[in-house]
């Protein structure tokens, strides 16, 4: 599974930390910036890189972090085809790819610790989408409305 991440300064150190268990584990991955701590960088200018990889198929799984994680969704949300939400915890991580088939998890850097971090990960990308035919009658019409809407 190809991994991709990025993170602006309110994210950076937890990007860091992420990358380094992530590598230390096998998992190959895209560091899609900051490179390095820059207190004044936008978090645009670097999820925006990290979505646009997601929805053409480059990499299949995109981790973006800021300091809430509030922007990196919004930013994330713009690319048809991503489909990002910003987690907490680990029920919601693995839940939102079975159901939803989340391919994009955006994590508050400056509200959650490496730990719960590195569980919260875990649990997204050992997750697979279920199929089921309820979540796949709700992607359908999610897909819909991506259309409609991107126009
Ligand atoms: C940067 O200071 C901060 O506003 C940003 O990382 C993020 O929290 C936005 O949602």
């Amino acid at each position: 599974m190809k991994i991709g991440i990025a993170a602006d300064h309110g994210g950076f150190s937890l990007k860091q930390h992420l990358l380094h268990i992530l590598e230390a584990d096998g998992y190959h991955i895209t560091d899609f910036g900051a490179k390095s701590l820059d207190q004044q960088d936008d978090y645009p200018d670097y999820v925006a890189p990290l979505a646009r990889a997601v929805a053409g198929g480059l990499v299949d799984r995109g981790i973006a972090i800021c300091g809430s994680g509030v922007g990196a969704a919004i930013v994330a949300n713009k690319f048809k085809g991503v489909r990002a939400a910003l987690i907490t915890e680990t029920y919601s991580a693995h839940q939102g790819v079975e159901h939803d088939e989340l391919n994009l998890i955006c994590l508050g850097g400056r509200v959650i610790g490496p730990e719960l971090a590195k569980e919260i990960i875990f649990a997204f990308l050992h997750a697979r989408y279920s199929g089921e035919g309820r979540h796949q009658r709700r992607l359908d019409k999610l897909a819909r409305i991506e259309n409609d809407s991107f126009k």
